[in-house]
């Protein structure tokens, strides 16, 4: 028996999210395996230095910034990541929003920026993504960064879990309506990760322990943990997996 090794060999990836804690551990992760990847994030200079980090390794690295809630702007990044690498096989759609607030207090625009940018966007980004994989038919990989809070409910959460909760059901609604074409798609449903998306909570000491106490396993997360499953959902050990959800959460789902 060969081997057997992970490899997302000549494998394109688009990575929205990119500049961020997840979506830059997964570009790397993605990297190391082989694969060429084109970059999204908002900032323009931060996807510059990573994909040059990147290049530096050895790996094709292309990028685009943009907002991805603009319109037109999911069409325009599938368009300038197919222009650049000449095809796309692989989605990850890492961008995402928190901005934690008593339900009392929530405004329109934080309940629509968040919706708009976890829910909204994950839909036409992989719907531009997905045409041109239905085109192609050579199927594809579209994995959502969901989160625990698709499942159970968290405190000063009501936007950020019910757009977790449509990130699962949009998850298993595309895997059943392309599984056709071949193109499976998945989330990854994290606990607390240490990024600069959680860098502010854990600034409370008391959330902090009650976050710790809730997670059986005893840690939190760390990126390279949550890259890891984007990884195995990219690769072809997991070929006929389609509308998972794969919570990396330590136990926190289970109780
Ligand atoms: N870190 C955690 O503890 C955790 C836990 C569960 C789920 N998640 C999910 O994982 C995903 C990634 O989280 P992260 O920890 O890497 O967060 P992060 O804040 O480090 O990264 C998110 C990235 O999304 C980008 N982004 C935000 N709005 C955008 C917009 N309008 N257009 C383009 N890009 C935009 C940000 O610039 C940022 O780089 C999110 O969907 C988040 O909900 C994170």
């Amino acid at each position: 028996m060969k081997p057997v090794e992970i490899s997302l060999k000549d494998k394109v990836a688009l990575i929205t999210g990119a500049a961020g804690g997840l979506g830059g551990a997964i570009a790397r992760m993605f990297g190391a395996a082989g694969a060429r990847v084109f970059l999204h994030d908002l900032f323009e200079d931060k996807l510059k230095d990573i994909a040059g980090a990147m290049q530096a390794e050895g790996i094709e690295a292309g990028y685009k910034a943009s907002d991805i809630t603009a319109s037109g702007a999911p069409q325009a990044l599938v368009d300038a990541a197919i222009g650049k690498m000449g095809r796309i096989d692989i989605v990850v759609n890492s961008a995402g929003i928190n901005r934690p607030q008593k339900s009392e207090d929530v405004t329109e625009k934080n309940w629509d920026d968040i919706m708009n940018i976890n829910l909204r966007a994950m839909f036409f980004v992989s719907q531009a993504a997905g045409k041109h994989m239905i085109e192609r038919g050579g199927g594809g990989k579209i994995i959502n960064l969901s989160s625990q809070a698709g499942a159970v409910a968290l405190p000063l959460r009501a936007a950020y879990c019910s757009s977790k909760g449509g990130v699962n059901q949009l998850t298993r609604t595309l895997a059943l309506e392309w599984a056709k074409h071949r193109i499976v798609v998945n989330a990854v449903a994290p606990t607390f990760v240490e990024t600069p998306f959680t860098a502010q909570m854990f600034q409370d000491e008391e959330f902090k322990k009650y976050v710790l106490a809730s997670i059986p396993l005893g840690r939190m997360v760390t990126s390279e943990e949550i890259a890891n499953a984007a990884l195995f959902l990219a690769s072809d050990l997991a070929n006929m997996i389609t509308g998972h959800i794969l919570a990396v959460d330590g136990g926190w789902t289970i109780q």
